[in-house]
């Protein structure tokens, strides 16, 4: 368990070289194991099971205490069915252009606060766009007097939330005795404790977003096009509409599965582009041609093919998510193993992206594997897969393209001299070392 914390990969890579592409990990606590696959046809077991018999929301519960019961990633059948119909139709793939200036003007508004020559944190700046992408195009709010108190909360409440002591909370206490520790933390002597500063973070977003879904509840939406709008008008198939608490549950789930997530993989791009500057070149010159010096327009992104290739290559070499997770609810059979019901199946993003037969080479950083390329989704899943396949796919991968298209039409970047970058923990995501520090070299492409 502690080697699992603090070293996940080198331990996957380990158990893999000893054992092959299934092995189980008996953890304190859950009574059955957990089982790794990283088979392809294991993998597509996992894909097309019955999610009545493989429960995702049951396996992803250490994060009922962050986010609430109604969380899109805690539930199962036929609620989860419900609440997916619900949120589909604002991440649907015509939709991102509605978003895309927001992206893109987040993106400028940061480069100006960039300073040369001087070293930034890569990973905090991209932080605090996708931060910004998510106040203005999910929760809908574009005053800077509105936005200000909820951007401070929410930096506070995610910033505490993957220090030490919250993935410690969130990945070693129980989420009863989680809960049970947060109403300590907020009463009396509580407020002592070394996580009550995270408790009273989270409660201020809380109230924030309450707040946020009231005054929304009572103004006129028409024609508004932020996610909060559309969840607030949308009605299931009995007419109903989604309650205040579902509705709290499901912002805090997009902000927490669509803030880090996304900076984190915008922080490995740009490293495996420092790292390969002739690809760099390559991929500067396909921005020239298409882009040149106006700002990116959404007609632009289909045609950075070399773009495209590059996050998708990093997404296969640093996933951010090693792996997903499903709860075995029947007793069944996967990858010729007879698994009990409590069984937690892994589908390892990690060890299936890193195949020899699958990516000839799999350590080195080669973003031509993906031009042109139709990829089978049991080799390569970054988003995970199935009736559970991450919901802000194509809003991450847009937001990725419109950012780094305008970071790298704007601005030269080199790496920060300092020690070489490895992967860290942060909460659930694999992050590159000390915020991927750079040094912004010139403006101007
Ligand atoms: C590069 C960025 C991202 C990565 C790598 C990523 C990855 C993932 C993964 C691996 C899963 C689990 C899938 C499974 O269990 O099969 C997931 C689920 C999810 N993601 Fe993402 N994600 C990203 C960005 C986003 C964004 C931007 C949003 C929303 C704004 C988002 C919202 C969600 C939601 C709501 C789920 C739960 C889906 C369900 O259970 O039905 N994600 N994501």
């Amino acid at each position: 368990m502690v080697r699992w914390l603090r070293e996940p990969l080198p331990m996957l890579d380990d158990l893999s070289a000893r054992y092959g592409t299934a092995f189980s990990i008996k953890v304190p606590r859950l009574p059955q194991p957990m089982v790794f696959f990283s088979d392809p046809a294991a993998v597509k077991q996992i894909w097309s099971g019955d999610p009545e018999d493989l429960r995702a929301g049951e396996a992803n519960v250490i994060l009922r205490s962050v986010l609430g019961g109604n969380s899109l990633l805690l539930l199962d059948g036929a609620r989860h069915l419900r609440e997916r119909r619900l949120m589909l139709p604002p991440f649907h793939g015509e939709r991102m252009k509605a978003y895309g200036t927001a992206m893109r003007d987040a993106t400028m508004r940061e480069l100006e606060r960039w300073p040369i020559g001087k070293t930034i944190s890569f990973a905090e700046s991209m932080q605090s766009i996708t931060l910004e992408v998510i106040m203005r195009t999910i929760f809908g709010v574009g005053e800077e007097a509105k936005l200000a108190p909820l951007r401070d909360a929410l930096v506070r409440w995610t910033t505490l939330g993957t220090s030490r002591i919250g993935t410690a909370m969130l990945l070693l206490v129980p989420p009863d005795q989680a809960e049970r520790l947060q109403r300590f933390a907020r009463s009396g002597l509580g407020r002592l404790l070394p996580w009550a500063p995270l408790v009273s973070a989270q409660q201020e977003t809380d109230r924030l977003v309450r707040e946020l879904i009231a005054a929304r509840r009572v103004e006129d939406t028409t024609g508004r096009e932020d996610v909060l709008s559309m969840l607030l008008a949308a009605r299931d198939e009995r007419g109903q509409r989604m309650t205040d608490d579902e509705l709290r549950d499901e912002m805090l789930t997009m902000l927490v599965a669509g803030h880090e997530t996304t900076a984190t993989t915008l922080a490995w791009t740009i490293h495996h582009l420092l790292e390969h500057p002739a690809w760099l070149a390559k991929v500067r010159a396909q921005l020239a041609e298409v882009v040149g010096d106006r700002p990116v327009e959404p007609g632009d992104l289909e045609r950075l093919t070399l773009l495209d290739a590059t996050i998708k290559e990093t997404l296969r070499l640093t996933p951010i998510i090693p792996l997903v997770a499903r709860r075995v609810a029947k007793p069944m059979t996967i990858g010729g193993y007879d698994l009990p019901v409590g069984a937690i199946a892994m589908a390892s993003i990690y060890l299936v992206h890193r195949r020899a037969d699958l990516w000839p080479d799999p350590t080195r950083f080669d973003p031509m594997r993906f031009v042109g390329a139709k990829i089978d989704p049991t080799h390569y899943f970054p988003f995970g897969g199935g009736t559970r396949r991450c919901l802000g796919m194509a809003f991450a991968n847009y937001e990725m393209k419109v950012v780094l298209a305008t970071v790298l039409s704007r601005v030269q970047l080199g790496a920060a001299p300092g020690p070489r970058i490895k992967v860290v923990r942060r909460g659930i995501t694999l992050a590159p070392s000390d915020g991927m520090p750079v040094v912004v070299t010139r403006r101007g492409a």
